[in-house]
């Protein structure tokens, strides 16, 4: 299932109901299993979003390390909360669980690729790079 919703995200953005619908029929699984997977994981993506979907680990590691000030940091320099899209459309900021690099967080990911070891310097050469 998660190769065919990947399919789907590429495709499509994100995974609107309808999508997932035809899914669950094409794999002859409930809807709600679809629904199970699609929410599970934080890859997949139920709204639509930006060309960049950041998301920042605030779990516990990644706390302890600063991954608030990291969050309020890109805040700020994208003029967005949480869950929003910045106004041109390029950027999505969401707030995630843990991202599996908790021995180098404060940690992000950027689409598919991995940020660590983050400083409000470095959120800025990044964010600079995708402009
Ligand atoms: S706690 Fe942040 S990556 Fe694990």
């Amino acid at each position: 299932m998660l190769p065919v919703l990947h399919v789907v995200q590429d495709t499509l953005g994100h995974l609107p109901p309808a999508a997932m619908l035809q899914v669950a029929e094409k794999l002859s699984v409930a809807p709600t299993a679809v629904a199970e997977v699609a929410t599970f994981y934080s890859m997949l993506r139920l709204q639509p979003c930006g060309r960049y979907q950041i998301d920042v680990c605030t779990n516990v590691s990644c706390s302890l390390c600063g991954a608030e000030q990291i969050l309020e940091h890109l805040e700020k320099k994208l003029g967005v909360s949480v869950g929003e899209t910045s106004a041109d459309g390029k950027f999505t900021l969401r707030e995630v669980e843990c991202l599996a690099s908790c021995g180098t967080g404060p940690a992000l990911q950027v689409n598919e690729d991995f940020h660590e070891r983050l400083t409000p310097q470095k959120l800025d050469a990044l964010i600079e790079s995708l402009k």
